[in-house]
This record gives C-alpha cells, sequence and structure tokens, in this order.
C-alpha cells in the first residue's frame, strides 16, 4: 500500500480543501494519507489586521524562516512515498510558514530524497511563488514531481477587492453585495479530483514521467501570459523594497511605504501595462505563448518529461 503525507498550510481552509479533494480519490483506492499542518511558533492572525498583514512582507518575499512547532514524531519516521505540499502565494513568494517549515530539518527530514507535488490556492500571482518553491525543493534534495495550482478567476481588480475583503474580515462573502466570492471557486475545488486520479495513477507505477503534462492538459496550472510578466516585474521591484524594510532602523517606515506603493502600482501602474500589453499582444503572440508554456513546466524535472511526451506523441 502506497502512504502519502499532506504537509499543509491554510489559515481560511482553503489549501486544506483543494488537497482534501485531490487526496479522495487516492483514499478510494485504497492509499494511506496522513496530514500534518505547519504551526507557526507565533501564528499570523486571520482575519489579518493592516499591520499584520503589510509587516510580513519582508520575511515572506526574502523567505527568511521563523520558527515552526516540531512536527509529530511518528510522521517523521515514517516512510512516505509522496509528499503533497499544499500552499499558497504570498507576495509573490511561497507563503512564510511553508518556507519557514520547509527550511527547518524537520521539513528537509520530511521531504529529501522524496518526490514531492505541490499545490497551491492563491489570489491569481503564483507563477514564481511556485519556481521559488522548486527551487527551494531542489536545494532540498526533494524531487519536485508535478505542480496543481488553483486560483481566482475572476479579474485582477475585482480578485484584488475580494482577497483584501476576505483577508481582513476573515469572512468568504460578497462585497458590498455584488462582487463575486473570493478565491479559487467551490466547484474547481470538488472537480480537483481529477488531479488527484492523475497522481493516483504515476504513484502506482512510481514514475512520474509525463504526469505535469497531463496536470497542465487538464487545467492544473493555468495562468495567463500577463500575470507572469507582471509577477517577474514585480519580483525585482520588490526584492528592493524587501532589503530595504529588513535593513533599514526605519522599518515601520519603509513597510507603510511599500504599501503606498502597492496601491499606486495595482491601480495605476497595472491598468497602464494592461494597455500596452494588449496592444503589443499580436507582436508578440509566438514568444508569450512559449514562454507561458515554459513556465507551466518550469521545472528541470517537469521539463525533461514534458519534452519526452512531446517527443513521444511526435513519433
Ligand atoms: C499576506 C498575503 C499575501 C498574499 N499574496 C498573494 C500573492 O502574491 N499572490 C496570490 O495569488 N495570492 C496572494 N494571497 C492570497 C493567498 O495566496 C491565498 O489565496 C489566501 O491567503 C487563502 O489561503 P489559505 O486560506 O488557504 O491560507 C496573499 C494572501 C496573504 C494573506
Amino acid at each position: 500500500m502506497s502512504k502519502v503525507l499532506v504537509v499543509y498550510y491554510s489559515q481560511s481552509g482553503q489549501a486544506r480543501s483543494i488537497a482534501d479533494s485531490i487526496v479522495s480519490p487516492m483514499i478510494e483506492q485504497g492509499v494511506s494519507v496522513d496530514f500534518c499542518r505547519v504551526e507557526m511558533a507565533r501564528e499570523y492572525p486571520f482575519p489579518w489586521n493592516r499591520k499584520a498583514f503589510f509587516d510580513v512582507f519582508p520575511e515572506t518575499f526574502l523567505q527568511i524562516p521563523q520558527a515552526v512547532r516540531p512536527i509529530d514524531a511518528d510522521i517523521l519516521n515514517n516512510e512516505y512515498d509522496l509528499i503533497i505540499l499544499a500552499y499558497q502565494a504570498w507576495y509573490l513568494s511561497p507563503s512564510l510558514p511553508m518556507t519557514s517549515f520547509l527550511q527547518s530539518d524537520e521539513g528537509r527530514r520530511i521531504v529529501e530524497g522524496r518526490p514531492v507535488v505541490t499545490v497551491s490556492g492563491n489570489r491569481n500571482m503564483w507563477a514564481m511563488a511556485q519556481k521559488k518553491i522548486d527551487t527551494l525543493l531542489i536545494e532540498l534534495g526533494a524531487v519536485p514531481v508535478g505542480n496543481i495550482a488553483l486560483s481566482d478567476r475572476h479579474c485582477n481588480h475585482i480578485s484584488v477587492l475580494t482577497i483584501m475583503d476576505w483577508m481582513m474580515s476573515g469572512v468568504r462573502r460578497h462585497k458590498w453585495g455584488i462582487l463575486p466570492l473570493p478565491g479559487v471557486a467551490r466547484s474547481e475545488i470538488e472537480q480537483a479530483t481529477v488531479f488527484g486520479n492523475i497522481v493516483a495513477e504515476y504513484l502506482a507505477c512510481g514514475s512520474y514521467d509525463g504526469m505535469q503534462a497531463r496536470i497542465v492538459a487538464q487545467h492544473g496550472a493555468e495562468i495567463s501570459a500577463l500575470l507572469v510578466s507582471t509577477d517577474r516585474k514585480a519580483n525585482r521591484i520588490f526584492r528592493l523594497w524587501a532589503n530595504l524594510c529588513v535593513a533599514s532602523p526605519r522599518r515601520g517606515f519603509w513597510i507603510k511605504a511599500f504599501e503606498v506603493y502597492l496601491y499606486v502600482a495595482i491601480w495605476l501602474m497595472l491598468p497602464i501595462v494592461s494597455v500596452l500589453y494588449a496592444v503589443t499582444y499580436p507582436l508578440l503572440w509566438c514568444r508569450r505563448k512559449k514562454y507561458k508554456t515554459e513556465v507551466q513546466m518550469n521545472y528541470p524535472s517537469y521539463r525533461q518529461q514534458y519534452k519526452k511526451t512531446l517527443n513521444a506523441e511526435s513519433k
């Protein structure tokens, strides 16, 4: 019987419910599944208050680990065939609890030498966060074999409004009575069982070659090329802000300045960038399409497998 460990962090329960949906077909097929919640020594508030929400930015972005609570000895001593990491993007990076866990001795022990499927539930900017978590996993000696990333499919500005309302109130509701519900659609979470069936198939044979291509074909890692290019550019600017915040004796001031920058970037700069992007779209269509595919298959192990699948299909 195969054994799977789901390591997750979730404040609202969204990442956990995505993971539940994914593992449910595996459990039905007789796979043994254990769950382990990442617990911080100092938990982050949910609902958030503004100060805490922005204050977590520098350490999250720079992946400066914070103390996590010890993991159950039974889990540490168990031999798992596959690790599923369920997390979320915070500030274009994997959430601080997840990177803190991975950088702890226990985190390393759990993932080292094992295949890992990453699962995330985000607003919509997850691509660079995913790249960072894969880099971290590879550094830790783990083998990232697949990624399922679900996000809010509403337009970018609507999802900014609704997610902020959710994060600050702790309630998943229709903001102003008219905006859509925030987060990943319930129907998509329920349909994530389809990915569980795919992963179960590869788990049973012990090889994950070609799995990511099938996940992508089922829309398991959908991205827009505009969001990825924004994500990449914003990463460069966020790095400057994050370094400034941690290095300065006036941390509070710089965090406040970052908050103002973020509003300007989202509400003023992003609309201009989107228009420019649309205007240049026909000219750069081929390059952007290629780039999009590369991001979905971004990671060394995936890329190899993807090429193999393409080669096999073209024969
Ligand atoms: C501090 C913070 C920063 C966030 N930054 C991003 C982000 O950069 N990109 C994104 O797609 N979602 C972002 N989100 C939304 C989360 O990815 C996630 O959807 C939400 O927190 C719900 O996750 P959970 O309830 O499972 O913890 C952020 C949320 C928080 C709390």
